[in-house]
């Protein structure tokens, strides 16, 4: 039911001026209901009709009247307020959300565009800690919330697995290395002989020099270093993937920044043809001077090739391969700047795509006791961070609902959720400090209340006992608390197009908590199993739509919905 255009056509009766496009344009959804479900504002009105918006706004009122459409139309100020029909609004959201069950909200703007998000790329050899918290889950996030709108959507881990630490890790490996030792446990083992590296080069640098080798080495194929170099991918990425397994990611592609290491001598050649190359102390530059940067650093002055240069290779790569309508970023906002220089290195090699190429920021995580650093060691890891919140969901489990069937999956699916939720409940760009007690309460705005709220409107349908059908007494679902879910459930499309426009999820967590609550508010005051068939019948029509919505969303987040809790 469009209300709206009812409401357009209704005001280009009496306002021949304009046409129904251009007053359609104008409607507004007011702050709060009690001033109306749309308004349209009178102000531009004043010129055309030399009157003053509010004289406008009170004739229109005399003389809109009351339909089938809107109950009641009213002046306020310089705006008329329309008051649409509750038992057609709430008709026409749960026929749609009825018929369209888990697909209800999805639009198909996407349809036959390719977007790339890439997020997490974690490091090979390095902690996958609580600070890559961020990227790996809101991406993930705006992976399934491009998907659901149609979008062709194609994950990719960017793996930081080359560059200048790969020869510190050799000459570390090969100084005090213990293959064995690494082979049981290798990030913390891989660690702890990088952490030496440093410790030991501060004292002599001539272990940078050798570090340096090794990678000009492994950049060259040398047999040995790419041996090594292959095993340290390999036992990292084993451990990636289990943190991956439990956030229930998967992955298009694992093309890292090595994948990209064959690929550059043809970006230099095409930087070297358009003029853009510059010689800065035996370095290659591209200079940035004149868009108030630094320059951009290509290849060092031993030639070999930079994080930069890399960047830009791989952007080259997914356009001829992936032909991507957006590529999306999802990497903290420190390197803001890098995206800037190399992106405006991409828009100077005359590819208009560079355009496409977006970098999604988000601040910092920092730990209560300071900052992070992995070079001394000082990390948290994620999957530590996973496990004891699985631990103690299978705690708080066991004391509420010790005959739960499948106690582990459901710890699994609610401690996870509730870090994952946590995660996207704030505007991505803000920086927190993580504190495991407020990671691990359940209790206020979390993805456990909203899981439960779910697991609840899936159990009063199971003790309903009866096929839910759409076809029902509309008018028995007007009161206030049905009203305000329906409008939630209504507005729940608009969020979704809201998120991915501002590649922010955490509008549709918050979004989901407003559900939760009106849901829960309506459980509370309109008793679902009654007596009265036909009011039972259409309460439990809206509890099916209201699950069902419950359910994507948590999906768009990546999270479960457990049936049971
Ligand atoms: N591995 C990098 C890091 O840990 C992040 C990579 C971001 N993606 C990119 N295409 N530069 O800082």
């Amino acid at each position: 039911m469009d209300f709206k255009k009812q409401l357009s056509q209704a005001l280009n009766d009496e306002i021949e001026e304009m046409s129904i496009e251009q007053l359609e344009e104008l409607v507004e959804v007011p702050p709060n209901y009690d001033m109306g479900d749309y308004a349209f504002p009178c102000f531009k009105l004043a010129k055309v009709f030399r009157k003053s918006p509010n004289i406008i706004a009170q004739e229109l009122t005399q003389k809109l009247e009351a339909n089938e459409y809107f109950e009641k139309i009213e002046n306020k100020g310089g705006y008329v307020n329309f008051f649409v029909n509750k038992k057609l609004l709430v008709e026409g959201v749960l026929n749609d959300a009825f018929e369209k069950k888990e697909k209800f909200g999805s639009t198909n703007v996407g349809e036959g565009k390719n977007v790339i998000v890439e997020f997490s790329s974690v490091n090979i050899a390095k902690p996958f800690h609580i600070g890559h918290i961020r990227s790996t889950v809101i991406g993930n996030s705006l992976f399934h919330i491009y998907k659901f709108l149609g979008f062709n959507a194609i994950s990719i881990n960017h793996l930081g697995d080359y560059g200048t630490q790969f020869g510190k890790l050799i000459v570390a490996y090969k100084k005090w290395g213990n293959k064995e030792a690494i082979e049981a446990n290798p990030i913390p083992e891989l660690l702890k002989i990088y952490v030496k590296f440093h410790e030991e080069a501060e004292k002599d640098p001539e272990l940078d020099d050798q570090a340096r080798g090794w990678f000009k080495k492994l950049e060259d194929k040398d047999e040995e270093a790419y041996a090594l170099w292959k095993w340290f991918r390999e036992v990292s990425l084993k451990e990636f993937e289990r943190v991956y397994d439990m956030l229930n990611i998967k992955y298009d592609s694992y093309a890292g920044e090595s994948f990209y290491s064959d690929k550059m001598p043809e970006i230099i050649n095409i930087l070297n043809e358009k003029g853009l190359l510059q010689d800065s102390k035996g370095a290659k530059i591209v200079d940035l001077e004149s868009y108030n940067m630094p320059p951009a650093l290509i290849t060092k002055s031993d030639g070999s090739t930079l994080y930069m240069t890399r960047d830009i290779a791989a952007a080259k790569y997914r356009k001829d391969t992936y032909d991507f309508y957006k590529n999306i970023y999802v990497v903290g906002a420190q390197q803001a700047l890098h995206f800037k220089q190399w992106i405006k290195v991409v828009e100077l090699m005359g590819y208009d795509w560079a355009k496409d190429c977006i970098h999604v920021p988000f601040g910092m995580v920092s730990l209560e006791e300071g900052t992070m650093s992995t070079r001394k060691g000082r990390v948290v890891f994620l999957e530590d961070v996973l496990k004891k919140a699985v631990e103690k969901t299978k705690d708080i489990i066991s004391n509420k609902n010790p005959n739960l069937e499948n106690k582990e999956n459901v710890a699994k699916q609610v401690g996870i959720g509730a870090i994952m939720f946590q995660e996207l409940s704030n505007n991505r760009i803000k920086d927190y400090t993580f504190s495991w007690d407020r990671t691990l309460t359940f209790e206020g705005e979390t993805g456990p209340y909203v899981q439960y709220t779910h697991a609840r409107a899936n159990s009063v349908l199971e003790k309903s006992k009866i096929n839910v059908s759409s076809e029902v007494d509309f008018s028995l679902l007007t009161n206030e608390e049905a009203v305000n879910l329906v409008r939630l459930l209504q507005s729940f499309a608009q969020v979704v197009l809201d998120a991915m426009e501002k590649n922010e999820p955490s509008f549709i967590t918050r979004h989901l908590v407003d559900i939760a609550q009106a849901f829960n508010r309506f459980y509370h005051n309109c008793p679902i199993l009654v007596e009265d068939e036909e009011v039972k019948k259409a309460r439990l029509l809206l509890v099916y739509c209201t699950k069902n919505v419950i359910k994507t969303a948590l999906g768009l987040l990546g999270i479960q919905a457990p049936d049971k809790m």
